[in-house]
């Protein structure tokens, strides 16, 4: 069985953490180990517990680094869903290769520091791209800089939005995670 921690942001609605449950759910090779937040009161956090899944809390603060590996000792894999901030750096190490990050652009453009949310989308947008979509990529200590293991294509349509893109950016997020993280998990073992 391998295990699957998903950590969330402060702030995040935790869609993607709920989708990789749906899918985690229906596979009997795959479980979650936790579902990680840094606040109590985090949207994904709440989303995540109402869903039965196993929580933990740890706050970010001088010891986040080492409460961070306590609670991940027995995760095979880790995703990140919504977690804005670098991974430190005892957590990159021992899960190298075993960490992955969706990213709701075709990277490596529209990624990097601040690229997040809707500023993505209107980066997208204001660069004319007639393509936009999903990256699922590996975690290293710079922000979306490690390899892309997956990528899913949408177009970008004339009068989009930064909202309507990233809706549609979405729904493909929702599809690929999981997809990639098996594929991951899978490429790993042979
Ligand atoms: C997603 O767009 C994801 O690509 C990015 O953060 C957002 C999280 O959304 N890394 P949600 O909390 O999963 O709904």
């Amino acid at each position: 069985m391998t295990r699957v921690s998903i950590i969330v942001g402060a702030k995040g609605r935790g869609s993607n953490m709920l989708a990789l449950a749906r899918h985690i759910a229906q596979d009997p090779d795959i479980e979650i180990a936790y579902v990680i937040a840094p606040k109590p009161d985090s949207p994904a956090l709440l989303a995540a517990q109402e869903a039965g899944l196993p929580t933990a809390v740890v706050p970010y603060g001088e010891t986040f680094a080492e409460d961070l590996e306590r609670v991940l000792d027995d995760t095979d894999w880790i995703c990140l869903a919504g977690f804005m901030r670098l991974l430190p750096g005892n957590i990159v190490h021992r899960w190298k290769g075993r960490i992955l990050n969706i990213h709701p652009a075709l990277l490596p453009k529209f990624g990097g520091k601040g690229m997040y949310g809707h500023h993505v989308h209107e980066a997208v947008l204001a660069a004319g791209e007639t393509e936009s979509g999903c990256s699922v990529h590996f975690v290293t200590e710079e922000y979306d800089e490690g390899a892309t293991f997956m990528q899913a294509r949408c177009p970008v349509l004339p009068d989009d939005t930064a909202e309507s893109l990233a809706t549609r950016v979405l729904a493909l997020e929702h599809a690929t995670y999981y997809k990639a993280l098996k594929a991951a998990i899978d490429g790993q073992r042979t």
